[in-house]
């Protein structure tokens, strides 16, 4: 079950007075070598973003500010993680359908990704997600 390595991290916080700080070092905190960042952000009420899973890439997402929802699907059940704290990354091994919503006003969603963008990486339809998962499983890969 590929569930099995997804996990939140908890991020050093370094209280103060003077605003908290937060900070991600590549070999404490993450499990992959970090190739790019990027982030989402002026996501309109109601929208989605990224209903796709990845075939080789792994990422770690953070609401760097505001709230919004993970919907994780790794062929057999969907969970939902609710990532509202700077101090927290969400690490998503590849091979998950991965879906994110429910974003409040203002929301920032910073992703570290173990790759660089590379279109055939995606897998952008469900149901050959669903296929090449349930091949996996069969195969045990
Ligand atoms: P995509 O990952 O498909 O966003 P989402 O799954 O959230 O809808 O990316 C949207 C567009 O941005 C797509 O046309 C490719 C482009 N893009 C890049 O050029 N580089 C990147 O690093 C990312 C993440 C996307």
């Amino acid at each position: 079950m590929k569930y099995d390595k997804l996990q939140i991290i908890n991020l050093p916080k370094i209280i103060d007075e003077r605003g908290n700080l937060s900070f991600i070092e590549e070999e404490t905190h993450l499990p992959f070598k970090i190739k790019r960042v990027y982030w989402i952000y002026d996501v309109p009420g109601g929208e989605v973003r990224g209903s796709h899973s990845f075939k080789e890439t792994d990422e770690l997402i953070i609401a760097l500010s505001g709230s919004f929802e993970v919907i994780l699907h790794d062929g057999t059940k969907e969970i939902r993680h609710f990532l509202n704290r700077s101090y927290y990354g969400l690490f998503i091994p590849r091979g998950l359908w991965r879906k994110l919503e429910n974003f409040s006003t203002n929301s920032l969603c910073l992703i570290l990704s173990s790759n660089d963008f590379i279109e055939s990486d995606y897998i952008r339809d469900f149901d050959e997600f669903l296929k090449i998962t349930t091949i996996g499983k069969e195969q045990n890969i």
